[in-house]
């Protein structure tokens, strides 16, 4: 399939909506979008990944891994979405802001998963902007703002905050479509928790030798145990997004733990 449709001319009306616009019936892209924006309760992750399966350098620089048109598709996301949260890593790295500046619609509250509660409060996203919650283990819980950021304790393991309680406490909140955007331990461990509905992997051609790792799992003995996705390939500019709807897994649908956020 080829997206041939440039996303200015239905995505207003796809995000007014939330319904497939005429123009766009037959857009792999559009219908990608749909996936996330008509369900009320859905989870979706991203990453912009090389070739060979890294986000970021090994010191942490990911600006350009992937090209403009998926900067925009991550923008179209969060105007989508209730919340987007990223790990404390991304935070620590990237300082974003996370807001739609690059399109049309409605900046979404932001999230950072920082269970160890190590973060400090010089960052944008905890100075200015959206609402912005922080969520740690309870047992790292010392203040309840974090600069303007509000903080809250849910249930944590050995590998940190837990997917069901991250989602158990944005549902509490009124935020239940909510769009993982990185980094790579975040969106592993929330995909090995069984707990996204979407996956979607931006590969760009480019290889960076050495870096961050994409997604990280368990170590599998034979291929018969690997996740095998399947779901359309759609051309974004120079790069190629894979849209996986995670529910075709059915009992396949990974449970396994990993290390994570
Ligand atoms: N290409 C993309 O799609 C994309 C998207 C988002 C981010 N990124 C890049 O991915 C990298 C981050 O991803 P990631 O997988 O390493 O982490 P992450 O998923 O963003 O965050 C999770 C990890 O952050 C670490 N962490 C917690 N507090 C921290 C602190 N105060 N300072 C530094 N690290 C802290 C924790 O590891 P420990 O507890 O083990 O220290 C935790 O496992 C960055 O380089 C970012 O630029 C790329």
């Amino acid at each position: 399939m080829t997206s041939s449709l440039e996303p200015e001319r239905y995505w207003a009306e796809l995000l007014a909506t939330r319904r497939l616009p005429a123009v766009a019936q037959d857009d792999p892209l559009a219908r990608a979008y749909l996936d996330f924006a008509a369900p009320e309760r859905v989870v979706l992750g991203h990453l912009g990944q090389s070739l060979d399966g890294r986000i970021a350098t090994v010191s942490g620089h990911s600006a350009g891994v992937t090209g403009p048109a998926n900067i925009a598709h991550l923008h179209r996301l969060r105007a989508l979405a209730d919340a987007v949260l990223v790990g404390a890593g991304t935070v620590h790295h990237d300082d974003p802001l996370l807001t739609t500046r690059l399109v049309e619609g409605p900046s979404p509250v932001r999230v950072v998963i920082d269970s160890e509660r190590r973060l400090e409060a010089r960052f944008g996203l905890f100075q200015e902007g959206p609402p912005t919650l922080v969520l740690c283990a309870e047992a790292a819980f010392d203040q309840p703002l974090l600069g303007r950021a509000e903080v809250v304790p849910v249930a944590a393991d050995a590998d940190g905050c837990r997917p069901e309680a991250v989602l158990d406490a944005l549902r509490a909140r009124g935020l239940k479509r909510i769009f993982i955007e990185g980094g790579g331990r975040t969106v592993s461990r929330f995909l090995y928790a069984g707990a996204l509905d979407i996956l979607e992997i931006c590969v760009s051609p480019v290889i960076i030798g050495a870096g961050r790792p994409a997604i990280s799992g368990p170590e599998i003995a034979s291929m018969d145990q690997a996740l095998r996705l399947d779901g359309p390939t759609i051309p974004m500019g120079g790069d190629i997004l894979f849209h996986f709807h995670l529910e075709t897994l059915g009992r396949r649908r990974p449970t396994l733990t990993c290390r994570g956020a």
